[in-house]
């Protein structure tokens, strides 16, 4: 009680006006969508939760450097500015800019991943599992078991089995080029990876000489989990405990639009000049020059200011504080949700939710329409839509957890925005006994989940 309750660390000098819609409206507008949230029109969504990626407010520091940014096509100050941020936290001496995360993944993977290889990581997540696979390519998942079970508690469900790891490195030695650890892993329910786990899989990747990369969208929130929860970091910085997350980096993909809290933008930063020169040569076929690659000047300015925003104490633990407290509300209703709390979402389990509805009716999908009919909130299935068919058999490969993921724009909603969402899960909960699956009506043949449309059962 005598703990002063947390407050963000801003206030709100612009604001931007929501619709409301009817639920009839929504009904509509669902069906109308092909009962796919990704096909609604923003404008029909009161609280959008579909990702937290590129939908973060930003400061009014990164508004005015996005004023100074430097539009050049070659040799762009904004680059500058970014390349000296991102050596200065992350101590990385290369980098190379792309449009967001999953152009880092086409790049790199174009100058390191070929057909038959194999590379192991931790809940890979769909983007570079998917750039993987059209390369012909298998990612095998070393994530430990306990990140299976959505009501185990764990403070580092990212953590890789190492013996799993080892185990998959002697089998496939030749034809792995290189380990990526994903911090904190999104399809795994916004989990972290704890540094002696980090450790650990850099003491395999330099017995086995593999290079390691991170897969690091989220990697300031995967540090604040750290500072909390890992045995002597309680005292140390997010930059600090950032710097020796990354010493054990080879190199990483960024999406920028996560934790450096920008609407595009994304980079590889790595140590070797020679896989810089590489990667150069796709960078400029696929992106743009090296600096810019399909980002504008103003757009790296800002980067670098959100960068180094998102590495403070203050502001993470209003963030994760924010998503910890919707976290606890749906409990306390009742609504199972996944333990831990994520990072950057909620995770609502939908094999609880829904037990009556078999995976391969989408259970997750169907929660999701639900709620956005009940409350015009969105979120997003992480489930069998998303896990895609088996690219070889092209049978359904229903995952582990079949997840609905919250995920919580940075800097955007207030708590009462929260408790629209517990109020549309309460109302979906109460009558979750007459809900019914959904069949595919089209897919794409890869990240369908994108396009797909349903039919209702
Ligand atoms: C862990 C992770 N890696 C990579 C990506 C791909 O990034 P982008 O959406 O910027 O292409 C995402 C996006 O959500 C992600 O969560």
């Amino acid at each position: 009680m005598d703990k002063m309750p947390y407050a963000e660390p801003y206030k709100i000098k612009m604001v931007e006006a929501i619709k409301s819609t009817s639920k009839e409206e929504r009904i509509e507008a669902i069906k109308q969508a092909g009962y796919n949230l990704f096909n609604l029109r923003s404008e029909d969504v009161l609280v959008d939760l579909i990702t937290d990626s590129g939908t973060g407010a930003m400061s009014d520091k990164q508004w005015s450097a996005m004023m100074l940014g430097d539009e050049a096509y070659a040799g762009s100050r904004s680059f500058f500015k970014m390349k000296d941020t991102i050596k200065s936290i992350l101590g990385f001496d290369f980098v190379l800019p792309t449009h967001q995360g999953r152009a880092a993944e086409n790049v790199l993977f174009s100058a390191l991943v070929k057909e038959g290889d194999i590379v192991p990581g931790n809940s890979h997540f769909d983007t570079t599992k998917g750039h993987i696979e059209f390369r012909k390519a298998t990612c095998i998942d070393c994530t430990i078991d306990e990140a299976f079970d959505p009501t185990l508690i764990h403070p580092f469900k990212g953590n890789a089995n190492i013996e799993k790891l080892e185990e998959t490195i002697k089998k496939y030695k030749n034809n792995i080029p290189f380990v990526i650890m994903t911090v904190t892993c999104n399809n795994g329910g916004g989990q972290p990876v704890s540094l002696k786990n980090l450790k650990a899989v850099r003491a395999v990747c330099d017995k086995y000489d593999l290079p390691l990369f991170f897969d690091s969208a989220r990697f300031a929130e995967n540090a604040y989990f750290i500072k909390k929860r890992e045995e002597g970091y309680a005292d140390k910085t997010i930059k600090e405990i950032v710097a020796e997350m990354f010493v054990l980096a080879d190199g990483m993909t960024m999406s920028s639009k996560k934790d450096a809290i920008v609407n595009i933008g994304g980079f590889i930063a790595m140590r070797s000049e020679d896989l810089y020169k590489k990667c150069s040569v796709f960078n400029i076929m696929f992106e743009g020059y090296l600096t810019y690659g399909g980002m504008a000047g103003r757009d790296m300015a800002a980067l670098a200011q959100g960068l180094d925003e998102n590495t403070e104490f203050p502001y993470l633990d209003a963030r994760i504080s924010q998503v910890e407290y919707l976290g606890k509300r749906l409990k306390e209703e009742g609504i199972p949700v996944m333990e831990p709390f994520g990072g950057h979402a909620i995770y609502i389990d939908a094999l609880r939710f829904l037990p009556h509805i078999p995976q391969v009716h989408f259970p997750a999908q169907v929660l999701g329409i639900e709620l956005y009919i009940e409350a015009g909130v969105r979120g997003v299935e992480i489930g069998t839509v998303l896990a895609d068919r088996d690219p070889v058999t092209r049978e359904e490969r229903p995952p582990k957890t079949e997840l609905l993921r919250l995920a919580i724009p940075r800097r955007v909603y207030t708590n009462n925005h929260m408790e629209v969402i517990v109020w549309g899960l309460k109302k979906v909960w109460e009558r979750r006994k007459e809900l019914k699956g959904l069949e595919l009506d089209y897919e794409a043949p890869i990240m369908r989940h994108f396009t797909a449309t349903f039919k209702r059962k």
